[in-house]
């Protein structure tokens, strides 16, 4: 790949407002899945709010950390937070495109003790372990018992990683195929990006890769160097040549020479045409064909 330093723009975080670090990071560690957070505070009173700092980081034990950090403007904790510190019980409510006007009025700033459920229209159903009630709307829902919360500072923008754990979870049979699988596909979910932007996980924006094979693949690396270097085949082109498990035996590239359909192509010698015709066998799923051309050249 043509790329040198000269092409990037270094930063050193010192140097950026706690406000420009923020819209750095969150443009580009993008697109975050969405934990919409139903949480009470000592009196029963429910607070719902979403965060994008949020994944899974373990199935055993299952955990996943979101973080309500501290504001930015004057450095107050969020109201998630504080009901955390006084009751470690989380739901963990997973957000689709259905619901993400809602879930976005949610995150609007009420005063602590009002009830976002209300003000969202979004619909409580209890929870059956902890205090906090879940989302109806939310295809899967996880009752979390809070295990710790780690303060990562003491200043605005500072995270606060909530470390939930979940003790039961729910699916909506909808989303689950014969043999009780979840299809993805069909929860429709969406991330949050940076600035207004969310994604939206549905149509052409989801896509299959399969899972790299065993005995592991070539590697790049082996690849012939008109290869590696070519202003054709992309870099998704050349990981899956990297992929494929064997190089071309002598026997291959001497039958592909030979043969009528690429035989005069290679006699002579151009090479970007014979990448492109590699690259339509890589698109055809005709992975090995493509190697044993673009290694007879
Ligand atoms: C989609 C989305 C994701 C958000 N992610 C976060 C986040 O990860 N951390 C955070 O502190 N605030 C995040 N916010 C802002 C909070 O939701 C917002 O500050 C909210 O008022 C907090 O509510 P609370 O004070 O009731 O806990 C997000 C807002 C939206 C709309």
């Amino acid at each position: 790949m043509n790329m040198n330093q000269s092409d990037f723009l270094t930063l050193d975080p010192k140097e950026l407002t706690t406000r420009q670090m923020h819209l750095y990071l969150l443009s580009s560690v993008a697109p975050r899945p969405i934990a919409l957070a139903s949480t009470v505070d000592q009196d029963g009173n429910v607070n719902l709010s979403p965060f994008s700092f949020f994944n899974v980081f373990s199935a055993n034990p299952p955990i996943m950390i979101f973080s309500p950090a501290k504001r930015g403007r004057d450095s107050s904790d969020k109201h998630t937070y504080l009901n955390i510190k006084e009751i470690p019980e989380v739901a963990i409510n997973i957000v689709t495109y259905q619901m993400v006007q809602q879930v976005s009025l949610s995150s609007t700033e009420y005063k602590k003790g009002v009830n976002e459920f209300t003000k969202s229209g979004l619909t409580e159903i209890p929870s059956e372990l902890i205090r906090p009630p879940r989302v109806a709307e939310s295809p899967v829902a996880f009752e979390c018992l809070v295990d710790d919360v780690i303060e990562l500072g003491t200043e605005g923008g500072a995270g606060n990683l909530v470390i939930a754990r979940v003790v039961t979870f729910h699916i909506n049979k909808a989303i689950l195929d014969e043999n009780g699988n979840v299809v993805t596909p069909r929860l429709d979910l969406v991330g949050r990006m940076g600035g207004m932007y969310y994604s939206r996980a549905s149509g052409d924006a989801i896509f299959e890769i399969d899972k790299p094979s065993l005995p592991e693949g070539i590697g790049v690396d082996v690849l012939p160097e008109h290869v590696r270097n070519s202003t054709v085949l992309t870099g998704n082109d050349l990981g899956k040549l990297g992929g494929n498990q064997k190089l071309p035996s002598i026997d291959e590239i001497r039958a592909v020479r030979n043969s009528d359909d690429f035989g005069s192509l290679i006699l002579q010698g151009n090479v970007q045409s014979l990448h492109q015709e590699a690259q339509k066998l890589i698109k055809e799923n005709q992975v090995s064909k493509a190697l044993v051309l673009l290694f007879s050249v």
